[in-house]
């Protein structure tokens, strides 16, 4: 879906002196000039794209910046979580170096999640940290991994345990990207948006059940859509100015991803399981686990797991459809870098109430493991 405008909302990230906007809207790519020329110290910038989504709509973005006169040269990477790593995080380095980057220089992230994760890194550590912009194209580069300044890229011990906090100096979000999105990654991706919902706003999680399937059509509804991704992008923005480096708060926007890690790690980040799938997963075992601890009401978890299959989402690990063990899920858990004093950190509750507990008790992780397997 095109439209002639770009209709336009603008969350903003409060953090002092390194606040920056979200500039959700349709269109945005095609006159990106107008959304990035008054944060450049002189008009010229590199982009650092997915290969993929270059192929769709490097042209795009790049007629964008020559009809403001802004000078634009491009890195690609592979897409896939293989590119978070330390020998494309050298290539890329390397790669700005040859393309004379400065300390003043911008430097755009053009991509979902990895090309997200990783060109923050790059840039937090060039030169000793040179500010950089993320154009996130996928929905859960959108609502999650573009936002809040993660950076980082993964060891052969695990996911994202090398990286930084480095805030972007924007963050502009063009809906248009989502409509070449597959759809089983936009799905992925709104697990994410559901997630805001059970956190703890109840009235979005029920405005989801009743408008996420405008969201997901394949003519996506451009007003839910913003809606959807407006609020998400308020309520992340909101939580990560309280708590930038998760000392607290911060870490309620794992919810899901404890369960969910030891399933995507159980599935070798091959596709097999993408990353909101499992989220999605996680956070229905994070309402059965609220349910035992007396957090959540008996009906939160069907009620989750009926939205998940209205969207056409996987729900359980039965849907995943590899055979797993709890005690081997347990042992991918215990390795998670959400661990703390040795405790693993779970956040759970019911929906729209969610808490962060560290006194989980694993005979209980267990019975959930084992609830989930036989489900
Ligand atoms: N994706 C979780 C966070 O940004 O804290």
């Amino acid at each position: 879906m095109k439209s002639e405008t770009s209709v336009q909302e603008i969350v903003n990230v409060d953090l002092g002196d390194r606040a920056y906007e979200i500039r959700i809207g349709y269109g945005l790519i095609r006159e990106i000039g107008s959304h990035v020329s008054d944060i450049l110290k002189r008009p010229k910038v590199v982009i650092v794209a997915d290969r993929n989504v270059a192929g769709l709509h490097l042209d795009t973005l790049l007629d964008g910046l020559k009809a403001s006169a802004i000078e634009a040269k491009s890195i690609l990477i592979e897409p896939g979580e293989a590119s978070k790593s330390f020998s494309i995080l050298e290539q890329l380095l390397d790669d700005l170096f040859a393309m004379g980057v400065e300390r003043n220089d911008r430097v755009i992230a053009f991509g979902g999640g990895v090309v997200g994760d990783l060109v923050g890194f790059a840039s937090s550590i060039l030169r000793r940290g040179i500010d950089f912009i993320q154009i996130p194209t996928t929905l859960l580069a959108q609502v999650d991994s573009s936002v809040g300044g993660k950076t980082g890229i993964n060891t052969p011990r695990g996911k994202n345990l090398v990286g930084t906090f480095h805030q972007p100096l924007r963050v502009i979000m063009d809906l248009d990207l989502l409509a070449t999105l597959p759809p089983r990654e936009l799905r992925a991706g709104y697990a994410e948006v559901v997630k805001y919902g059970l956190i703890d706003d109840p009235d979005f999680f029920e405005w989801l059940e009743e408008n996420g399937h405008l969201i997901l059509s394949a003519n996506g509804d451009m007003a839910a859509t913003i809606y959807a991704i407006s609020k998400s992008c308020q309520a992340k923005a909101r939580i990560v100015a309280e708590d930038e480096r998760e000392s607290g708060k911060r870490a309620l926007l794992n919810l899901g991803h404890t369960f969910g890690h030891a399933l995507e790690a159980e599935c070798g980040y091959d596709g097999t399981l993408l990353h909101g799938e499992a989220v999605a997963i996680g956070m229905v075992m994070a309402l059965d686990l609220g349910h035992m601890l007396g957090l959540a009401d008996a009906g939160d978890k069907d009620r989750l797991i009926k939205h998940l299959r209205a969207m056409d989402m996987r729900a359980t690990i039965a849907d995943i459809g590899v055979p797993m063990k709890a005690e081997t899920l347990l042992a991918h858990m215990a390795q998670d870098k959400k661990v703390e004093d040795g405790k693993l950190v779970f956040i759970t509750g019911g929906i729209g109430t969610a808490t962060i507990r560290k006194d989980i008790h694993e005979s209980t992780v267990l019975r959930v493991l084992e609830n989930a397997l036989d489900a």
